[in-house]
């Protein structure tokens, strides 16, 4: 027999997470009425937020549309007090042969956020002819779809990866990515060449895989190995793999001995060059999680020796792959307005999709180098 007692209840004006419906992991975050913009949320419902992005590695704050880049630069770097500000990737992201030497452009006012999109977006904070250039597989991937593939609606995994320079500095903890003009369009299919299994997805999608469950998917004997594995990344990585092509599934780079040689590249100095373990543990939940940027890597420091770059590349999409099967994956479906946070040291990423002549697209994505590298702790 129920006891109908008369509690009374208020509605909760503080923070609140949800998670995300039909989707393997993710959540939504409404904030307290009194506080709109996250950046200055109180001490509490800070603590509130920062917990749900652990736990739940992406968090999605819809309408948000108008926060500012001062304000998001102020959200960003309040996860992570070791951080001293500068942004995620060093300078040599901008090199003339890196390959992200075309991803966003600078805010002016804040140049820790990043614009990014498609197409023109003349004007947008007093910048003139800006021109945005979504990142595609094309020009990444060893062997692209052909066109009429992509005019069938197809489409690939970019680059799964860590927000981080991976030479010099620390990867980042979280990255937030504000969506300011995101277009209903056409769905896309991003195929798996190796199992024909097909992900369906909105256009340009941002994916997500946890890496926890990276780390959950692996036999014992692979757990083993990978909490005992120091990933070693290139001297400049993403200069070091400029000649070269991706896997189709964007999780590695094809071994074909086109990697510039150490000679080739920029100045750098051993004590730059990042090693990480391939494990990183959650703070918040304690979990494992399996974190590498397949691309980056150099070699790997094994319990049985050192994998030199080819049978490391091997053993990492080994490793790697089963997490990104569609049924792991959350492919998040950009709203006007949501800003979404991620735990950049917890889940691994992609861009997909690509636009046609007259798609348009305009986000601000912030990220900042820590002042620790992560741990793995055993
Ligand atoms: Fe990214």
């Amino acid at each position: 027999m129920s006891t109908a007692t008369s509690t009374t209840t208020t509605a909760s004006a503080g923070l609140k997470v949800t998670p995300l419906q039909n989707a393997p992991f993710g959540a939504v975050v409404t904030l307290p009425v009194e506080q709109p913009d996250p950046a200055y949320l109180s001490d509490d419902d800070f603590k509130k937020l920062y917990d749900a992005v652990h736990e739940n590695l992406v968090v999605v704050i819809p309408n948000q549309k108008d926060i500012a880049p001062e304000s998001q630069y102020i959200l960003t770097k309040r996860f992570d007090p070791t951080c001293e500000g500068a942004y995620g990737h060093s300078k040599e992201f901008r090199h003339e042969k890196s390959v992200l030497r075309r991803d966003g452009h600078s805010c002016p006012s804040q140049p820790q956020v990043q614009i990014l999109g498609q197409g023109r977006q003349d004007g947008h904070l007093g910048i003139e002819n800006l021109e945005l250039r979504h990142p595609t597989h094309m020009s990444f991937h060893h062997t692209p779809l052909t066109d009429s593939q992509i005019a069938d609606g197809n489409t690939r995994y970019y680059r799964w990866h860590i927000d981080s320079a991976l030479y010099g500095l620390a990867p980042p903890v979280v990255t937030t990515l504000l969506g300011i003009d995101c277009p209903k369009s056409e769905r896309q299919k991003i195929l798996y060449e190796d199992s024909g299994e097909v992900l369906e997805t909105a256009q340009a999608a941002t994916a997500f895989a946890s890496g926890a469950n990276g780390f959950e998917l692996l036999s014992d004997e692979d757990k083993e190995f990978a909490l005992n594995t120091t990933v070693i990344y290139a001297p400049h990585p993403y200069i070091f793999i400029s000649p070269t092509g991706a896997t189709s599934d964007g999780l590695t780079i094809v071994s074909e001995g086109k990697e510039l040689s150490l000679q080739e590249l920029p100045e750098w100095e051993l004590s730059k060059v990042k090693k990480l373990p391939l494990v990183w543990t959650n703070p918040v939940t304690g979990k494992q999680h399996l974190q590498v940027h397949g691309c980056c890597i150099w070699k790997l420091e094994t319990p049985d020796g050192v994998q030199e770059l080819e049978q490391a590349r091997k053993t990492i999409h080994r490793l790697m792959r089963p997490n990104i099967s569609p049924k792991h994956v959350y492919a998040h479906d950009w709203q006007e307005g949501d800003l979404v946070i991620f735990f950049n040291r917890g889940v691994w990423h992609s861009v997909t999709g690509q636009f046609g002549p007259d798609g348009h697209r305009l986000m601000h994505q912030c990220n900042i180098a820590s002042g620790q590298d992560p741990v793995c702790v055993k």
